[in-house]
């Protein structure tokens, strides 16, 4: 029977993510730890793994460059920053923190930050295997088919872990050896610091390797096991660009699973991009080639593509939005976008409102139920409610110096192929004539034309081309 007294004292517990790395595979003049997986830093997925078994501390190993400033801006607001002066390796690395964490006696979860995958759930999984058993040292490990570039996990003939076989320097024995180490660990601090000091370089790489430790404690009769999970994507390692592209396909299926889990309809994820942060309301149809990054959030019952773009914006309920570019706007109910329409920043289209095709809107409000159809560009406009604009108007809004606004009353009807040279002010129910270029205000209810009268002269075009008139 388990008893309250059986479950120990409730231990301390420091986390240290590991990003000091070179990442030199990455060729990249970006820090490898921040480059993106669906929109997120790698090293964000991976603190707010951490995060989910609220640790005392959290420690995150830079290396003393540009990157670290840029990194531990993405970092939570309780971490703090230990610099490690040289990349000589993952047990240097963590050896550089426990300068940081003097007298620590809980447990220190270690964690690479080129695991972008790891989820809480599987961090607070190995936490719970450790403390069952309280052994020196529990590490994360997965068999795999496709072992090549992790360290193999070596167990002597009892099955007890006995050594880390880094790639690069085991035999083909070792090489052979399909369990993996996945990069994460939880040490019993007070066995790891004294075994870290033991780690020696002489290896392949000239490092300090972390995985060392392993053999080391084994040597001392101390235990180390292996908490096993089945999924091998969880702790995919971030090395190359190959890599990250084999991150992002997973994460952007784990968030798609989790849209189609709430009632969103995916007609092909195979082909659907949304990153992490994108909300989206139920009902609503992802088609193909759709892409929404950033903070986009999308309401419930909507049609979205196929390709389609949106990026930063706010899309309310039973929108349709078909083929079309759309980023930092807002886009209110029942409004039809495209195809072919790119809305620019700044940009609102209230209840109703339709941007057609080959339609441009930058820093504008199109009224309720008024309609953009064609062929437009609208730059820093007011339109009010039930306004037409005609096919191929133009705000003339930018003077090769300053910019300018059109507003454009309720009702109005403005002909095909109108310039407003801004600033310039149409009131309510007023028209326009086609092809007019509109340099000063139109009264409510008036017609503004500003084109030359048309003249027609006759038998020229028979003269022209010497056509013989028929008797
Ligand atoms: C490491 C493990 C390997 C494991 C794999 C899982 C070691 C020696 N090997 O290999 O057993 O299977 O991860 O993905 O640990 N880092 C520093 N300072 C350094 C060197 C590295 O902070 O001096 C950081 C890196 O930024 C990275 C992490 O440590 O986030 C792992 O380093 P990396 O070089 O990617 O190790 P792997 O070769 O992938
Ligand atoms: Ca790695």
């Amino acid at each position: 029977m388990e008893s309250a007294e059986n479950e120990g004292p409730k231990r301390d517990l420091a986390v240290v993510i590991l990003a000091a790395g070179l990442g030199t595979r990455m060729r990249s003049r970006t820090a490898k730890v921040l480059h993106h997986v669906c929109g997120r830093p790698m090293i964000s997925w991976v603190s707010a793994a951490a995060g989910a078994v609220a640790p005392q501390r959290l420690l995150v190993v830079l290396a003393p460059d540009l990157a670290a400033a840029a990194v531990h801006q993405v970092m939570p607001q309780n971490a703090e920053a230990v610099l490690q002066e040289q990349q000589l390796g993952t047990g240097d690395a963590v050896g550089t923190a426990a300068a940081a964490l003097p007298e620590f006696e809980g447990d220190l979860l270690v964690i690479n930050g080129d695991t972008p995958l790891i989820t809480g759930d599987a961090i607070d999984d190995l936490l719970d295997a450790h403390r069952q058993s309280m052994p020196a040292c529990t590490m994360l490990t997965v068999r795999t088919g496709d072992p090549s570039g992790y360290g193999r996990v070596c167990r002597d003939a009892d099955g007890r872990v006995v050594r880390v076989a880094e790639e690069r320097d085991a035999n083909q024995a070792e090489k052979k050896i399909c369990e993996i180490n996945a990069g994460v660990y939880v040490f019993d601090a007070v066995a790891l610091w004294p075994a870290l000091e033991q780690v020696q370089s002489g290896n392949s790489q000239g490092e300090f390797y972390l995985t060392d430790v392993v053999e080391i404690l084994s040597a001392g009769r101390q235990v180390v096991m292996a908490h096993e999970t089945d999924d091998p994507d969880l702790v995919l390692g971030v090395n190359s660009r190959q890599d990250l592209a084999v991150a992002e396909k997973a994460m952007r299926r784990r968030i798609l699973d989790r849209h189609m889990a709430a009632g969103v309809t995916v007609r092909d994820p195979a082909c659907t991009y949304v990153e992490a942060d994108v909300t989206i309301g139920r009902d609503t149809v992802l088609e193909p080639m759709t892409v929404l990054a950033g903070s986009t959030q999308i309401g419930e019952d909507c049609v979205i593509g196929p390709a389609a773009r949106i990026v930063d914006s706010e899309i309310d309920d039973g929108v349709t939005l078909v083929a079309s570019n759309v980023a930092g706007a807002r886009i209110d109910a029942g409004c039809s976008v495209g195809p072919y329409a790119y809305i620019r920043p700044g940009t609102r289209l209230m209840q109703s409102a339709k941007a057609g095709a080959f339609v441009e809107i930058k820093n504008s409000v199109v009224g309720e139920a008024a309609k953009v159809p064609h062929l437009s560009y609208i730059g820093d406009a007011e339109i009010g409610s039930r306004t037409n604009v005609g096919a191929g108007n133009i705000t003339a809004n930018y003077d090769g110096v300053s910019k300018f606004r059109t507003v454009i009353g309720d009702d109005v009807h403005t002909g095909a192929d109108t310039v407003f040279v801004a600033p310039v002010t149409i009131g309510d129910g007023a028209m326009t004539g086609a092809g007019s270029v509109i340099t000063g205000d139109v009264p409510a209810d008036a017609l503004g034309i500003a084109r030359a009268n048309q003249k027609n002269i006759e038998g020229y075009a028979r003269k022209k081309f010497a056509r013989e008139e028929k008797d």
